[in-house]
């Protein structure tokens, strides 16, 4: 994921993930932390935007730290070749284990995740939406 990739995301940001969306300086600093952080970006054949994620790894520990598809480009497996993506980078940076956490009311990313092997092992409470909704924390082996 470059720099370009985040000026074509900011359309989809706030409507993707509103009162959690990230700015644009927020998605530079991610991209900065190369020594941390793997971001990928998936184009179309045109070079256009159709989904990004990232992955935060820290010791043996890696965290999902963003998943997103652009409405027009869903249900055609682009998730899961994200979620595929960020796993293969946790794996080479050492992780074991891989965390993240999810909007309770987000039917469709915990789905995506519950089919990609993870197990919902907790609960955030007001984790979301100023203390509104509850987050779910999901993890699996790397
Ligand atoms: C969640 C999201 C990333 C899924 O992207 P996607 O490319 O459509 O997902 P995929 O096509 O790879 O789907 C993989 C699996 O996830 C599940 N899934 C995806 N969308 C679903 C939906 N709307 N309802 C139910 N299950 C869904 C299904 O199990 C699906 O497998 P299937 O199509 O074989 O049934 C996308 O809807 C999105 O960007 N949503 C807004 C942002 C967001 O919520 N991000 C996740 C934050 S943790």
């Amino acid at each position: 994921m470059t720099a370009a990739h985040i000026d074509a995301l900011m359309p989809f940001e706030l409507a993707m993930f509103g009162s959690e969306a990230w700015t644009r300086s927020g998605y530079r600093a991610e991209l900065a932390d190369s020594r941390h952080r793997t971001y990928v970006a998936a184009e179309g054949p045109e070079g256009e935007l159709l989904g990004w994620a990232g992955v935060r790894v820290l010791a043996d520990e890696a965290e999902i730290l963003t998943v997103g598809v652009v409405p027009t480009a869903r249900r055609q497996g682009l998730a899961r070749q994200l979620v595929a993506a960020l796993l293969d980078a946790a794996r080479a940076g050492g992780a074991a284990q891989i965390y993240l956490e999810v909007r309770v009311d987000n039917a469709a990313a915990r789905a995506l995740y519950l089919t990609e092997g993870f197990a919902e092992i907790g609960v955030r409470r007001g984790y979301y939406d100023h203390g509104r909704i509850d987050a779910v924390v999901m993890s699996r082996a790397v």
